[in-house]
């Protein structure tokens, strides 16, 4: 969602005239857009700040923004702390930013209101055949651990029209491959009034439906409303691709309860159950945190025990980060930065075990793939990434943006290794 926020205010500022340069010195405006989910952010944002400073020292004319979640959870004491930062706006006021830099004022403002939604901007896409498409934003839950709900606001549906509507202006500027953004994207569409009041299950039919429309993907659902509707939706849509991003976040029952996920874990293995049975071939991924308060050694090999037994295609593991007003933060038994790091080691090398196990399922497969470009580690070869969301690296001929069927020959537990099926054919 951060990623995305991103592109709009490239566009916004794109529209407003403003070019990128490569070198921080010679910016008219230095802005940053805040994401505050763990500390890490946090921390490398400080320095950035520090440079920003320097900056603004040598030329007091430079304009210094900083947007984001991190600034929505400081709101106007950020200009406390860091006084050279001359504009400031949380996630829903990516607008104003515009307002504040065609206005003629040189006071510092911020702009922190939650709006109903904010307004749609032109997004500058870092690839033309791939697109976000937000469809909500906020969000209802309360995980204990987590600053979204006090920085992006309560959850509000996009209206339906309007998701289609930009969904037919990206097929029509090239876009094949369109990701749809929510916080929790399958409870999409309770809020809004009966009489446009659609479901997640079907937002997806309508997008599906849309001529030139390739993959369709979504993130991040969770557990608690993945329901029978969003997997039939897998075996009837050709366009929806073959993976879903379940965030399991603990493998422990009490610590679930703990982190207020309102299912067990018995329910979460119940759903990957679910999930097999109507669409055996899909990836699964997750997130996962390590040294939640209170979390025990039992604890943690309870999450082993359910990250052996679903066999993930790719997890993300995090050491739990206290944030700013949450629950989380003030509970008793916080776990020491030892025991977090050796837990995260060893959920580690149990992922990358079961995630190289579940690639070799693709090993003399030719599966479809949507080219992104040169290979990262031999630009002689070209990168793409399957249905299944793995990138692949292979031999071949086609151009980013197109899709070509690749020949699997080799399988680790990150990416896949081919070649294009027109050069098998060629011989
Ligand atoms: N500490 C560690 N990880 C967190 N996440 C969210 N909040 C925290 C936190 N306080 C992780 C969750 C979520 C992902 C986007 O970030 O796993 O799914
Ligand atoms: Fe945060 Fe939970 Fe909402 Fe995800 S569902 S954004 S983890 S509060």
């Amino acid at each position: 969602m951060n990623a995305h926020d991103s592109e709009r205010l490239s566009g916004m500022l794109g529209s407003l005239g403003y070019t990128p340069v490569d070198d921080r010195d010679l910016a008219d405006l230095i802005l940053f857009n805040t994401c505050s989910i763990r500390e890490k952010a946090d921390s490398k944002l400080i320095a950035h700040l520090g440079d920003a400073k320097r900056l603004k020292r040598e030329d007091p004319t430079k304009v210094v923004g900083v947007g984001g979640c991190w600034a929505q959870s400081l709101k106007n004491e950020l200009f406390e702390s860091f006084p050279w930062v001359d504009v400031a706006f949380g996630p829903g006021q990516i607008h104003r930013l515009a307002e504040f830099l065609k206005s003629d004022s040189i006071t510092a403002q911020g702009f922190f209101d939650f709006e109903a939604l904010s307004s749609e901007l032109p997004a500058a896409r870092e690839r033309p055949y791939q697109a976000w498409l937000q469809i909500s934003q906020g969000c209802n839950c309360v995980c204990s651990y987590c600053i979204v709900p006090s920085t992006r606001g309560r959850e509000v549906s996009r209206d339906p029209h309007s998701i289609i509507g930009e969904a037919e202006a990206l097929t029509a500027d090239g876009v094949r491959e369109v990701t749809l953004l929510g916080q929790n994207v399958n409870s999409y569409g309770r809020d809004l009034p009966a009489s446009r009041r659609i479901g997640f299950s079907e937002i997806l039919r309508r997008l599906d439906a849309l001529p030139g429309l390739d993959r369709l993907r979504y993130t991040s659902p969770h557990p608690k409303d993945m329901r029978a509707d969003v997997l039939q939706a897998h075996i009837d849509l050709p366009s929806l691709c073959e993976h879903i991003h379940l965030p399991l976040q603990a493998g422990s029952s009490r610590i679930l309860k703990s982190m207020r996920r309102t299912y067990d874990r018995e329910r979460y293995l119940d759903r990957v159950e679910a999930i097999r049975e109507s669409v055996p071939d899909c990836s699964i991924t997750t997130d996962i945190i390590v040294g939640f308060p209170g979390e025990s050694e039992r604890d943690f090999e309870e999450t082993l025990e359910v990250v052996d037994r679903v066999g993930f295609d790719a997890a993300f593991a995090f050491p739990f980060s206290p944030r700013r007003g949450t629950h989380a933060a003030t509970l008793p038994r916080q776990i020491s930065r030892e025991v977090k790091s050796e837990r995260m080691g060893r959920l580690v090398e149990l992922v990358n075990e079961r995630a190289a196990a579940r690639a070799e399922r693709f090993l003399g497969r030719d599966l479809e793939d949507l080219v992104e470009g040169p290979s990262r580690t031999d630009p002689t070869r070209l990168r793409g990434r399957t249905r299944h969301n793995r990138a692949v690296n292979f031999d071949g001929l086609a151009a980013p943006g197109e899709l070509t069927e690749v020949a699997i020959t080799d399988t680790t537990s990150h990416s896949l290794d081919g070649v294009e099926k027109l050069l098998v054919r060629a011989g």
